[in-house]
């Protein structure tokens, strides 16, 4: 392959893989420095086929290097999302620090598999008695795995169409059926896919992530907040009410890294929608991962909401010294005074218009504008998060083709994906003040 960059659109500091289209991030984890990725590969094309677990490295969440793909399709089928744990106390007889990992394979049915790697998640070994579950539902997929402290087993959450099937096992290898969560909570306008289950300040969390159905149409990440004791969730939200992660429209499959460091919940979105995935303006690869994220709660009017903040490792990519140049890859930070407009825009008259109401506590994204939008009709929207009170301070980070919008406080995130065909080179505030920190 000749993998020297053509692609204008190609991110200076998003993770894509060199050749070939990419969806969902698998089976991440972190161990000894090292922020594993591994993802839905096509590495005979840049459409949706031949799924492969791809694979790229990075101690700074921000420059990737990519490596070998890990798992190849077998008589089972292609290789599906899933997760990866650090087997840190040998319960599966791998060895210490072993990486177990569990994946759909898809063939005539969707069943689990599970692969382990005894060489820190370089190459990986299939575990012969393979498939370990199995359903008479077509739809189920997406094994998601994490360590429950209190009942001393492993947990795994997986989405089987409309809802989410939880196990527990001690050994990674035998599964018992706990319970089932959702068919009365939530948005159900898709099929279920990529569920993550962890525990942030004493209260539990459920990711979800459907297609279609999101809030501007297609694939989006809603959660579920309350209480998991092991063997069932308990949700505490109001069932009429649907929280989306990421109110943009490229935020999806949406899950965590296992044993990030300190206890963090640690995340990466894929950043496209499967409504135009296939179509997007670039050849030679197809789609990126959105900035590393931080989850975190915050409370509003009585109810517990989850947090989104770039990770720390982000943040520092940027120099601490503003410029007054907007580029193709900066961040820029707006003081927001009431109502505020910020305008990005390049010397074609292509434009994004981001705005703050103040008294709505919304804010909005009109990429209708934005250049190269006629790809598919579903491209050219205005996107709108709620903002849970005022906000003051809003972090954009800007790259080749994707604008992602944060409160500094965590209270919204908005990732969107453009294609401008010049980078926008100007931004236009008004009723704020907007500081630009380029890349170091
Ligand atoms: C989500 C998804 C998963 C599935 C994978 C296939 O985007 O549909 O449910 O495992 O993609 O590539």
């Amino acid at each position: 392959f000749d993998t020297t960059n053509r692609e204008k659109y190609r991110p200076v500091y998003h993770h894509t893989p060199t050749w070939g289209w990419m969806n969902d991030p698998n089976g991440m984890f972190y161990k000894d420095g090292v922020w594993h990725l591994y993802f839905q590969h096509n590495p005979y094309g840049s459409q949706w086929e031949n799924m492969t677990w791809g694979h790229s490295t990075s101690t700074d969440l921000i420059n990737w290097k990519f490596e070998d793909d890990v798992i190849e399709r077998d008589a089972f089928g292609t290789i599906f999302s899933g997760s990866s744990v650090v087997d840190h106390h040998n319960t599966a007889g791998f060895g210490k620090g072993a990486i177990v990992t569990y994946y759909t394979s898809a063939g005539q049915a969707q069943t689990q598999s599970m692969a382990y790697s005894t060489d820190n998640g370089n190459t990986f070994t299939k575990y012969p008695a393979n498939p370990v579950l199995t359903s008479e539902i077509p739809d189920f997929r997406d094994p998601n795995i994490i360590w429950h402290e209190k009942s001393q087993k492993w947990v795994m959450v997986l989405a089987e169409k409309s809802h989410i099937n939880i196990y527990s096992s001690k050994d990674l290898k035998n599964w018992t059926f706990e319970s089932r969560f959702g068919e009365e909570y939530g948005s159900h306008d898709g099929v279920w896919e990529c569920p993550d289950i962890f525990e942030i300040n004493g209260k539990w969390f459920i990711l979800l992530n459907i297609n279609p159905g999101g809030p501007f149409g297609g694939s989006a990440t809603q959660y579920f907040v309350g209480d998991f004791d092991g063997h069932k969730f308990t949700c505490e939200d109001d069932k009429t009410e649907t929280k989306w992660l990421d109110y943009g429209k490229d935020h999806y499959a949406t899950v965590s890294f296992n044993n990030a460091p300190d206890g963090r919940i640690v995340v990466l979105p894929w950043m496209s929608n499967w409504q135009y995935a296939n179509e997007v303006p670039t050849m030679q690869y197809r789609s990126a991962n959105g900035i590393a994220r931080d989850l975190g709660t915050f409370n509003y009017k009585g109810e517990t909401y989850l947090s989104v903040k770039p990770s720390p490792e982000v943040m520092k990519a940027f120099s601490p010294k503003a410029t007054g140049r907007l580029t193709d890859a900066c961040r820029v930070d707006v003081q927001l005074r009431g109502n505020s407009t910020i305008t990005l825009t390049n010397g074609k008259g292509e434009q994004v218009v981001i705005a703050y109401d103040n008294k709505k506590e919304e804010l909005s994204m009109d990429r209708t504008k934005s250049g190269i939008t006629d790809f598919s009709a579903e491209f050219p929207v205005i996107t709108k998060s709620p903002t849970y009170g005022k906000i003051k301070t809003l972090q954009i980070f800007i790259d080749k083709s994707s604008i992602e919008i944060f409160d500094a406080e965590g209270k919204m995130g908005m990732t969107n994906i453009v294609f401008p065909t010049e980078a926008y080179n100007k931004v236009v505030v008004k009723g704020g003040k907007a500081k630009i920190y380029p890349l170091k």
